[in-house]
């Protein structure tokens, strides 16, 4: 039942816009003389419209976007871009989340619900004006009133779905690389990880899995056997996620391409053959993910994977990327044929013609004019793929988790996805493409971080480590301790470059790698209880200061995280750094370490941070859990839980549990509270499908002293 909700959030509706499905609630719809923005207007296909920037009003949002978290003084685009060079003054990346929040002294959100172009200048053309432009005559405009940032979040989550339900494991480790190029390769890699006590969850099986880059196809030669390889890194805990490309490759006897022709599930062009163009595996068709049957089959092939035991998929090339059409080649070597034609005949040519021809090549890549060439048959009718490009990814997750579902409904899917639009957050996790092994990208990780939780996007990480390049002993090892809090824990890198696995890095990098593993892992409790928490308090589970706290610093720091309700994390982001200035807002922090403990007054402090120490701090009255560090994520139910405190009032905590697999999502809490220093514990089931398996709660409470008290209550109990 879609119920009708009850809050400041005003909807405007231009025209009839394509339903997109990203938003769960109905809203009413607003007269338009009501719309809260001057200058608007609806002429030659471009809906726009545009609202001052005052002294100090800080604009978020935008989710997956380069750039700072306050979004003010620069110009983005919400189109999906293939472009795997993330330098700074690049407008788009692979996915569009066009939602923003203006803080100030009258803040609210707008969510841009339209599937096309849309262009945010936020104070870039003008320091004082902030400009939208939609790129259509159909569009929905949400508009959320709220007193904060919290109201407004609180609000746009509940329009746009709760966040999704990953299983537990995903919470574990994952390593990649493109590629590991044979079965025996990756086994030498779970052996390694074995061998040198690092746990593990999963292990990516990149583009050289198939034969020749055709997607539902295996490479025979270099995995032979692959169901009984899938079940043997089963029984070692580990799951391999195989790529999924959308591209079919156009080759005879292909019984992917043959049979979608005969289906007749392919994008069409103009003329209404299916649209081409190539990608890894050469020309290629693409299927019509907005055609139910187009999804369907493919809900098919990969149920055909799941039968075989494959328990996550990932999904890339998804925007979709395109290498070149026809046309485009056709034009680009029309370009380099004239130039050699003039050159070698000794005409006179410009420099410019040099450059075109040097260009030539590449820009055949991702043209607007390819995007604009072929058709989709959805269920609200034919439309050009251009209108509606950012869907795209989302709908591929979306007949992706079908082919889960076909095989059991019952059971949570795992699947990472490149392109993404507002709504696949509900369905899927998203990596935010191929950025490098560069400082910078640590940084612009955290912010990504920050502003796609902001989004909705609450599970989402970067290639740790860094994609492409090579990446230092250094900065991989704090590029890895920032993965502790990310929901996403993946390192992965490109074709070629360095190997980036934790045992290449000579013994001290190891042991150094080895113990932030095992801090993850030891975490789980915390990390997954405050996950599966902020999803249904529609609260981020990774937040900037400004979240939380109202104070004028807190507003403009950018490279702190808050991560779930006690904890924050100060990440080492700069080269040789042996410490940093960390921002304490409001109350005392308890600086937490396995290794040590100290109590911070409020305010901003330099605190030192060796290569191998992170920064993380309990916040006064609050609590962390832990427990031994598993090797992996498959059937944990840990019998006892570590339960760490700063407590100088009252405290409550609230430690979710549930069988981390199934969708039933049948859980138990266990509420831990302290008032007047006295300690009680219960334990809530909220129905009898799943009971905790925890039989013992290790406490451990810091005074204001720095000291701390131990205390150990066994379970099941109800002390109140
Ligand atoms: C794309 C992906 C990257 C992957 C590569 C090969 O560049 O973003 O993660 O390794 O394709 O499949």
């Amino acid at each position: 039942m879609r119920k009708l909700l009850k809050s400041k959030m005003s909807l405007f509706r231009f025209g009839q816009p394509f339903n997109t499905g990203a938003t769960v609630k109905i809203c009413n719809v607003e007269k338009s003389e009501r719309f809260p923005f001057k200058n608007l207007s609806q002429k030659e296909n471009t809906t726009s419209f545009s609202f001052p920037l005052n002294d100090g009003d800080i604009v978020l949002g935008l989710g997956e976007m380069l750039g700072s978290l306050n979004r003010r003084g620069k110009k983005y685009r919400c189109y999906a871009t293939d472009d795997c060079l993330h330098t700074p003054e690049k407008e788009s990346l692979y996915a569009s989340h066009p939602f923003i929040v203006l803080l100030g002294k009258k803040s609210f959100g707008l969510f841009i619900d339209f599937p096309g172009e849309i262009v945010f200048d936020l104070g870039f053309s003008d320091h004082a004006t902030a400009q939208v432009k939609i790129s259509s005559l159909h569009c929905d405009i949400y508009f959320l009133q709220g007193n904060n940032l919290k109201d407004i979040i609180q609000q746009y989550l509940q329009l746009v779905g709760t966040p999704w339900a990953p299983p537990l494991w995903a919470f574990g480790y994952q390593q990649s690389r493109w590629s590991y190029p044979t079965a025996d390769k990756i086994r030498e890699v779970a052996d390694c990880f074995a061998k040198h006590d690092l746990p593990i969850d999963a292990i990516s099986m990149d583009i050289d899995y198939m034969d020749n880059f055709k997607v539902f196809t295996i490479c025979e030669k270099n995995f032979p056997r692959l169901p009984d390889f899938i079940e043997e890194m089963k029984l070692r805990g580990i799951k391999l996620i195989p790529i999924l490309d959308p591209g079919v490759k156009v080759e005879k006897n292909y019984p992917q391409y043959e049979d979608g022709i005969a289906k007749d599930i392919f994008c069409k062009d103009e003329t209404g053959h299916p649209f081409k163009a190539a990608i890894w595996p050469g020309l290629s068709h693409f299927p019509d993910f907005l055609n139910p049957q187009a999804r369907e089959w493919w809900a098919h092939n990969t149920a055909a994977l799941v039968k075989l035991g494959i328990r996550g998929f990932w999904t890339d090339m998804n925007e979709p990327a395109i290498f070149f059409s026809e046309k485009s080649m056709q034009d680009a070597l029309a370009t380099l044929n004239s130039f050699q034609e003039k050159y070698s005949n000794g005409v006179p040519y410009s420099l410019w013609e040099y450059f075109n021809a040097r260009g030539a090549i590449s820009s055949a890549t991702n043209q607007a004019e390819d995007f604009k060439s072929f058709y989709h048959e959805t269920t609200q009718g034919k439309i050009n793929h251009h209108e509606i490009h950012n869907l795209y990814g989302t709908a591929m997750v979306e007949a992706t988790a079908r082919g889960f579902q076909k095989v059991d409904s019952t059971l949570r899917h795992y699947i990472l996805s490149r392109n993404s639009y507002v709504g696949l957050h509900r369905t899927a996790a998203i990596w935010t493409g191929d950025n490098a092994s560069w400082w910078e990208h640590l940084e612009q990780n955290l912010q990504m971080l920050l502003s796609l939780n902001l989004c909705g996007f609450f599970f989402a990480g970067a290639d740790v480590g860094g994609f492409n390049g090579n990446v230092s002993a250094e900065l991989l090892i704090r590029w890895m301790q920032m993965g502790v809090v990310s929901p996403l824990f993946r390192n992965h890198t490109v074709l070629g470059s360095r190997n980036q696995e934790p045992w290449e890095f000579g013994d001290k990098t190891l042991k150094i790698l080895r113990t932030i593993l095992k801090l993850r892992y030891a975490l789980i409790p915390y990390l997954y209880s405050e996950y599966m928490q902020a999803r249904t308090s529609s609260i981020p589970f990774l937040r900037p200061l400004l979240f939380d706290y109202t104070d004028k610093i807190s507003k403009t720091v950018e490279d702190q995280i808050l991560v779930g309700g006690s904890l924050m994390m100060a990440p080492i982001i700069k080269a040789n750094a042996t410490g940093r200035f960390v921002h304490l807002p409001k109350h005392r922090w308890l600086q937490w370490s396995e290794k040590k403990t100290k109590i911070f007054a409020p305010g901003s402090h330099y605190i030192p941070a060796k290569l191998d120490e992170m920064l993380l701090f309990i916040k006064e009255n609050s609590f962390i859990a832990l427990t031994k560090p598993a090797k992996n994520l498959e059937n944990y139910k840990p019998k006892s839980i570590s339960v760490i405190g700063f407590v100088t009032g009252n405290a409550t905590f609230y430690l979710y549990e549930d069988d981390g697999v199934s969708n039933s999502l049948a859980h138990s809490i266990i509420t831990i509270k302290v008032r007047k220093k006295k300690i009680t514990v219960r334990i809530d089931q909220n129905n009898h499908e799943f009971s905790s398996a925890i039989k013992k709660i290790d406490l451990r409470i810091y005074g204001l002293d720095g000291k701390f008290t131990r205390e150990t209550v066994n379970m099941p109990t109800n002390i109140d």
